[in-house]
């Protein structure tokens, strides 16, 4: 399947500035996985443009299983057919059938489009704070080599930007000695999280100080909206990797800190497991995994030991 790799955006952001129409702040978990039959509610179903059987839920489910690992549980009925239904219009097709089968066959940007829609993004700025306490001090004990920090489902950004201010924080420089690399598989949200541009909402939970020492308001920057500053979105680099891919060119270790939070919640086990056991050559033997509240893997101990918080280091570490 022939999706893009390798976005790589400079300071400023030389992504386009189109928002995804997919974002919001992390509260809600993603979806559950679920083994059960979709069965289309009549009501939902009725006066739709498009006709939208079980059989269609199933097989979307299925695409996105096999190239994302996303499982989409049947409740998500209603989100898959609003947001694929404009890729139908979008195209001029007529039917699910009829798109399906086109994607099926093969059509590569297509692929990336329907893996955008169907995604789901939720993040925010300082998300599960404790792993940036964390992540300070665990800095500064490196602080004798350059370091590096792959932040693996960066969706639109808030957290490699939470990375960076802790960087800039634990070094007291807006320069400090730390290369972020940013990745998802969503390629619309990497342009978002690439320009660095913001609801001011999105900031109102963090303190006066970093509110004023990170971001610009006006200056060319909309009313409403907050930009990042351009020290921070130098350290940042980003591409797009699929976790299910084979291999992963862009993902260049070893790194010092693995973040990979809230996405793991999608996968079964043994995928869950093969996505580890390739972390862990990429991870310093020093390095530390930091994964989502709800996420444990203690199914994988021959790979990741706990340090509790949902912080992991590696099992074959010496002490
Ligand atoms: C709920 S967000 C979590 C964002 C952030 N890590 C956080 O904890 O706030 C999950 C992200 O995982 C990404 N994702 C889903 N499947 C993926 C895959 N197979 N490979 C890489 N990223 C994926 C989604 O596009 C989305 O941006």
């Amino acid at each position: 399947m022939p999706l893009p790799t390798g976005i790589k955006v400079g300071a400023g952001g030389t992504a386009s500035a189109d928002l995804p129409r997919k974002t919001g702040t992390a509260s809600a978990e993603p979806l559950r996985k679920t083994a059960t039959a979709p069965v289309l509610a009549p009501a939902a179903a009725a006066g739709r443009e498009f006709q939208f059987t079980a059989a269609d839920f199933e097989r979307v489910r299925q695409l996105i299983h096999k190239h994302a690992g996303i499982s989409l549980a049947p409740i998500k009925q209603d989100m898959v057919y609003s947001r694929l239904a404009r890729r139908l219009r979008a195209l001029g097709m007529k039917s699910f059938d009829q798109y399906l089968a086109h994607l099926e066959r093969g059509h590569g940007a297509e692929w990336e489009t329907f893996v955008n829609s169907l995604t789901t993004n939720l993040t925010s700025f300082f998300r599960e704070n404790h792993h940036f306490e964390m992540l300070q001090k665990h800095l500064l004990r490196l602080a004798q080599r350059p370091i590096r920090i792959w932040c693996s489902a960066a969706s639109t950004g808030e957290e490699p930007y939470s990375l960076a201010i802790t960087a800039c924080e634990a070094f007291n420089t807006l320069t400090p000695p730390v290369q972020i690399h940013a990745s998802d598989i969503d390629t619309n949200v990497l342009k978002t999280a690439a320009h660095g541009e913001y609801p001011l909402e999105r900031i109102e939970r963090l303190d006066a100080e970093r509110q004023r020492k990170y971001f610009i308001k006006g200056a060319g920057v909309p009313t409403g909206q907050v930009r990042v500053r351009p020290e921070l979105q130098k350290l940042i680099t980003y591409s797009r990797i699929n976790l299910l891919d084979a291999q992963w060119p862009s993902a260049k270790g070893p790194f010092d800190a693995l973040f990979c939070r809230n996405v793991m919640i999608y996968f079964d086990k043994p995928t869950q497991y093969q996505i580890l056991k390739k972390f862990v050559p990429l991870l310093h033997p020093d390095g530390l995994l930091y994964a989502g509240h709800s996420e444990s893997f203690l199914h994988a101990t021959d790979l990741f030991r706990s340090l509790g918080r949902t912080v992991y280091e590696r099992t074959d570490r010496r002490k």
